[in-house]
């Protein structure tokens, strides 16, 4: 395989140059769990907390003015990057929030504490939530709970040999399916799910998507319009923004009938003792104190990414994959959970490795600099369908070298000798 020319400088992740536990370099191979932030993106915070603090639409003076106009430009450059309007961007603290809003806001819909049309957004007992077996604990525990709440069941697409979404079982979307939530790429398989699929069945009986884009946003470029969804969630810290933001996307006329699910500042268009008039979205789903620093840093890391282009990122990370499988193939007793073929997946790769435990893996690839992630990874379904309870899995992102790929590939390698597995 011939190396990978470097996407990004190295230079750019101040944190890449710290030395590891015996000193050696990072490798850093768990951008899947949480990605590395640019100097560009903790200078653009840095900038915004010494200059500008102030508290979003709540001051008259130069700082609150300032951090308003950060916010909303923020706002503005994020919706542009995955093809929204500014108005379709509800800021939460990542991901999970985001389908938490959503569930439990359908859950206020439910209870009748909506107006206007929230009607459209009523689930019944016998009318059926479709996730898959494919999904993060973030994308499947607000429905499991959701159901609870209203009598509504869950069933779920199932996955294929290799662990992709299997199309043969789009027949489970039915007359009785309101919402249809379902992954863009796994965070286990790195498989990338049929949307147009997926969409197209769920169009034909009037249910709503929900995307969690969280692992294709920072690797694909991402259009929620051209997907054709109605809702999507994103976490900032996986695009090489801060923790603590993310997002939710809605199709405007729907994020404009959805009520409110928190409820405090900022929120509202007027209140009396008695009761309350909210606000238009995004501002219905913004109550209180806003990470306003974060929403400046996750801005950054956008236009980091914009200044690469999305079609090269994924062009690149594409050729890592590749040479990440090819390398995984070759290392007797691994077994890479999900499609062993590139195309169609993202440089995620989760493995197990006969007769050594992913923490002792994940332990002596530590020893080496080189940092994976082990366990279930929150997605303990996918783990069952693939009959193991845990495994290691490597995942790239931009500053992701093909040298690294190499240092990980012999690490590994090293692995079963180590601790004399057999067979
Ligand atoms: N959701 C993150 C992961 O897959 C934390 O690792």
């Amino acid at each position: 395989m011939s190396a990978v020319r470097p996407l990004v400088a190295r230079e750019d992740f101040p944190i890449l140059a710290r030395p590891m536990r015996a000193g050696q370099a990072l490798v850093y191979l768990d951008s899947g769990a949480t990605a590395q932030r640019p100097r560009a993106v903790l200078d653009a915070m840095v900038d915004f907390d010494t200059r500008s603090n102030g508290a979003v639409k709540r001051g008259s003076h130069l700082l609150a003015e300032e951090s308003t106009v950060a916010y909303e430009e923020a706002r503005a450059k994020v919706a542009a990057f995955i093809g929204a309007a500014p108005q379709e961007i509800v800021w939460t603290s990542g991901s999970t929030q985001s389908l938490n809003l959503l569930a439990y806001a359908i859950s206020n819909a439910t209870a009748g504490r909506g107006w206007g049309n929230a009607d459209r957004f009523l689930l019944r007992a016998g009318d059926d939530i479709v996730v898959t077996r494919a999904e993060h604990h973030a994308n499947l525990l607000p429905w499991q709970e959701l159901c609870e709440r209203t009598g509504a069941r869950l069933t779920w697409l199932d996955l294929d040999s290799e662990g992709r979404i299997d199309p043969a079982s789009l027949g489970v979307i039915g007359r009785r399916t309101r919402i249809v939530a379902f992954t863009h790429v796994s965070n286990v398989t790195g498989a990338v799910s049929p949307v147009a699929q997926i969409v197209a069945a769920a169009r034909a009986v009037g249910a709503f998507t929900v995307l969690d884009a969280c692992q294709s946003v920072p690797h694909l470029p991402v259009d929620v319009h051209a997907l054709d969804v109605d809702f999507a969630a994103f976490s900032g810290h996986k695009m090489y923004g801060p923790t603590g933001v993310g997002a939710l996307y809605g199709r405007e006329e729907l994020l404009a009938d959805l009520p409110p699910y928190q409820f405090g500042g900022s929120m509202i268009e007027r209140v009396t003792m008695e009761k309350t008039r909210y606000a238009r979205p995004p501002a219905r789903f913004e109550a209180g104190s806003q990470p306003v620093t974060q929403i400046v840093g996750l801005a950054r890391a956008v236009d980091y990414l914009s200044a690469i282009g999305m079609e090269k990122v994924a062009r690149y990370e594409d050729a890592l994959t590749v040479q990440l499988l090819e390398g995984l193939g070759q290392i007797p007793g691994i077994r890479v959970l999900g499609p062993r073929g590139g195309g169609g997946r993202t440089g995620i790769a989760a493995f197990t490795v006969a007769g050594v435990h992913p923490h002792d893996v994940g332990q002596f690839l530590d020893a080496r600099g080189i940092a994976v992630r082990v366990g279930h990874h929150c997605a303990q379904p996918i783990h069952d369908f693939f009959g193991v309870p845990a495994s290691v899995r490597a995942s790239v992102g931009i500053y992701t070298t093909s040298s690294d790929i190499d240092a990980f590939l012999d690490a590994l390698s090293q692995v079963r000798g180590y601790f004399r597995a057999e067979g």
